[in-house]
């Protein structure tokens, strides 16, 4: 097992004397968890303002085992085992409170949260989603731009509301689609824009650059 580089987590760390907000972070999976791997990579810079607290997935999948890698508790709030969506959406807050996170991050979580979930956490609920929104949204946005014969697709980083990808947009930027492109080598290029449009929020949100709550009020 790694060490966690994150040391224990306080929600204000002193730099050249004023309080500086280091956020704790639970992010949500269903996949690889390669972005979340970029998010915990990060954290093990002294200077980078969150730390990953928990990871919660709504099933059984690859990027659990980060947890154990960099150290990190790891959740499974399995969608399967509830007989809604609501009542996994209820498990899932009871779970993410716990750890008393001030941001939450979908990060390649494919399920949709119901509003109890955005109720509780929103605007401080933020989904990464490899298009360019609102072009492509849902479950399928890489294969999507590619059904469609785009050029360009793109990565976006949202805050969650109750519709299917159409929350506020933080950040966002184009990736082209090149000829010969699978869904997977498109896929391959969009991560490393969402994982740097996704570093960059969390670095803005904790130094006040950046407030979702204006942002989601706009
Ligand atoms: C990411 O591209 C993320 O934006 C996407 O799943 C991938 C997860 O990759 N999410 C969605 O499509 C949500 N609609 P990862 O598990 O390797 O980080």
């Amino acid at each position: 097992m790694r060490t966690c580089a994150a040391g224990p987590v306080s929600s204000a760390r002193l730099r050249d004397g004023y309080p500086r907000r280091v956020l704790k972070l639970v992010v949500l999976i269903s996949g690889t968890g390669s972005n979340l791997r970029a998010l915990l990579e990060a954290s093990e810079d002294a200077e980078f303002p969150a730390r990953v607290v928990a990871i919660g997935a709504d099933r059984d999948c690859e990027g659990l085992a980060l947890g154990e890698e960099f150290g990190i508790p790891a959740f499974t709030v399995p969608f399967t085992a509830y007989d809604s969506r609501d009542e996994w959406g209820d498990a899932l807050i009871e779970q993410v409170r716990a750890w008393g996170a001030d941001l939450v991050i979908l990060s390649g979580l494919m399920r949709l949260v119901p509003p109890a979930v955005v109720d509780a956490f929103s605007p401080d609920l933020i989904n990464t989603h490899p298009a360019y929104l609102p072009e492509f949204p849902g479950a399928h946005g890489v294969r999507d731009a590619l059904a469609a014969g785009a050029t360009e697709t793109g990565a976006s980083l949202i805050v969650v509301d109750n519709s299917v990808d159409g929350g506020p947009i933080i950040a966002q930027e184009r990736v082209p689609i090149l000829p010969g492109d699978t869904e997977s080598t498109l896929h391959d290029r969009i991560k490393p824009v969402e994982r740097r449009l996704l570093i960059q929020a969390v670095i803005d949100i904790a130094n006040s650059h950046l407030d979702l709550k204006e942002l989601a009020a706009s």
